[in-house]
């Protein structure tokens, strides 16, 4: 078992922030490192997996036996994930994705005004990635298992409950980041699993271990819900 636990699967991962740029030489964007999702990538090439790691701009090694997508903005990042999601049988979706854009990027340098204080800039709604992957349905009427993750500063549980129901997602990863040492851009991580699936709903909870260990664990939970559900 163990070593080809994933094997015969693709496993499609987003990781990293995204860029969304407002000039030619300016953006907005997050401080997500990446390590999770690069770890995630990682646990499941080991497994056997085919993995598909769509990565916003991080300064991380590719895992080795991984195919690594580059994007910078979540519309790439949306459009990649769309891309695989109808050929992969699981779907995680690790990155800290801008929520808005600048609705238009300036086409050149923005200037500094003289005699004005304050600049507005105008931002919309990108979509929502994972949620988007979540309400595809295929000729057969399948989709792939659908991982998610809420980062939570505080009332872990009762929002990512939320979060795993409106996005209608089969499984959450949910992360107190109000813990110093844990979570963005630390080498740990600690996590509350939430899973629905046709035996009703279920968790596990896992203590602070280093991110690779974390991703293993995730890993064996949703490939034993995948197993025992296999049509979502
Ligand atoms: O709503 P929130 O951003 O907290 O949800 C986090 C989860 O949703 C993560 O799995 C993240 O990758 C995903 N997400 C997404 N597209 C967005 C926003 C979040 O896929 N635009």
């Amino acid at each position: 078992k163990g070593q080809a636990a994933a094997q015969g699967l693709h496993i499609v991962i987003t990781a990293g922030p995204t860029r969304e740029p407002l000039d030619p030489v300016r953006y907005l964007s997050n401080h997500s490192s990446g390590k999770m999702g690069f770890a995630l990538a990682a646990a499941a090439a080991e497994l056997g997996a085919k993995v598909s790691l769509i990565s916003g701009p991080v300064s991380l090694p590719t895992p080795a036996g991984v195919t690594r997508i580059e994007v910078e903005t979540a519309l790439q990042m949306h459009e990649a994930s769309q891309q695989l999601a109808g050929e992969c049988d699981i779907f995680i979706g690790c990155a800290a994705v801008a929520d808005y854009r600048a609705e238009t990027a300036a086409e050149h340098k923005i200037k500094k005004r003289e005699g004005e204080e304050t600049l507005t800039l105008r931002l919309i709604k990108n979509p929502d990635i994972i949620a988007a992957v979540a309400d595809r349905r295929d000729a057969a009427g399948g989709r792939p298992f659908v991982v998610g993750f809420a980062a939570e500063t505080r009332d872990l549980e009762a929002y990512a409950r939320d979060k795993l129901e409106r996005k209608r997602l089969d499984m959450i990863v949910a992360n107190d980041v109000s813990t110093a040492g844990l979570g963005f851009g630390a080498d740990d991580n600690a996590a509350l699993l939430m899973w629905r699936d046709g035996q009703g709903e279920g968790g596990e909870s896992l203590p602070p271990q280093p991110k690779l260990e974390l991703a293993r664990a995730v890993l064996r939970q949703a490939l034993s819900r995948l197993a025992e559900h296999p049509v979502h």
